[in-house]
């Protein structure tokens, strides 16, 4: 297989293929993701509550980031993986100025990410720009975002209003103007998120709760896999109850997502 890149990414995008993403916080599972055809690995900050056992993503540093990312990234060389390899910039470490998210990218990317990640409209696409002008393709994220869960109330369902739902517009809309590449839109209402889908055509929409006319989705690896210390959100699907291993649960995400059976939309969403 070829390795992914963004033409690549931008080609799926172009034709319609379903973009598939998974998180992967270590060597080992990063490897298996990969065989398994998942297009593109977030190294998430959800490791601070998945790896680290916190109440919130608001805790994760850069250092820690740095080593998972660190960790996937010599996983995928082992095996000649060939998935784009995405890392959050964490809470911190990039609201201070551009120029603090340019260094905090910089640690990213040289532990082998290929795409940083960061949260929030508005101000962010200022940074989106200045880190995309610089060479580093950048993912968006929009909805519910995690870092800011203490500011939102909790975690819950966000543009559900039709002035939040243009606020969240006008925000996607400016990111994609800025260069963002994709943008993840996490728990917001499917009418919502087919609607930007139709009107971002050079930002590829990766829903997480988000209904199933994204251009591509993503889930938390353990979420999927059915182990999870927390209470199970409604939009996962647990692979692993399928029947099989490890193997066939990621085979069987691959193929849900690309086929459009996942998610339900009667089921995952809002
Ligand atoms: O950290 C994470 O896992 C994420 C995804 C849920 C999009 O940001
Ligand atoms: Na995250």
């Amino acid at each position: 297989r070829k390795p992914l890149s963004l033409p690549r990414l931008a080609d799926m995008h172009a034709r319609g293929e379903k973009i598939s993403m998974l998180t992967a916080y270590d060597a080992t599972f990063a490897a298996m993701a990969d065989a398994a055809g998942v297009e593109c690995l977030l190294v998430g900050d959800s490791l601070g509550m998945v790896c680290q056992g916190l109440h919130s993503t608001v805790g994760v540093t850069l250092d820690t980031m740095r080593y998972h990312t660190d960790s996937v990234s010599r996983g995928l060389r082992r095996v000649q993986g060939t998935a784009w390899l995405i890392a959050d910039l964490p809470f911190g470490s990039y609201q201070e100025s551009r120029e603090q998210a340019l260094r905090s990218a910089t640690v990213l990317m040289q532990a082998g990410a290929h795409m940083v990640k960061l949260e929030g409209g508005g101000w962010t696409a200022e940074t989106v720009r200045f880190l995309v002008e610089r060479g580093i393709p950048v993912c968006a994220h929009l909805g519910l975002t995690p870092q800011t869960v203490h500011a939102l109330g909790g975690y819950r369902v966000q543009g559900r209003d039709s002035e939040a739902a243009a606020v969240l517009r006008r925000h996607a809309l400016d990111l994609q103007d800025a260069g963002a590449a994709m943008l993840v839109l996490e728990m917001v209402p499917a009418a919502l998120a087919a609607s930007l889908t139709r009107e971002l055509t050079h930002c590829a929409t990766i829903g997480i709760g988000a209904g199933q006319a994204t251009a591509g989705q993503v889930l938390v690896m353990h979420d999927m896999l059915g182990i999870n210390l927390g209470k199970m959100p409604k939009f996962v699907r647990n692979f692993m109850a399928e029947g099989g291993g490890i193997a066939e649960a990621l085979h069987a995400y691959v193929r849900a997502v690309k086929d459009g059976s996942f998610p339900d939309d009667r089921l995952h969403a809002w």
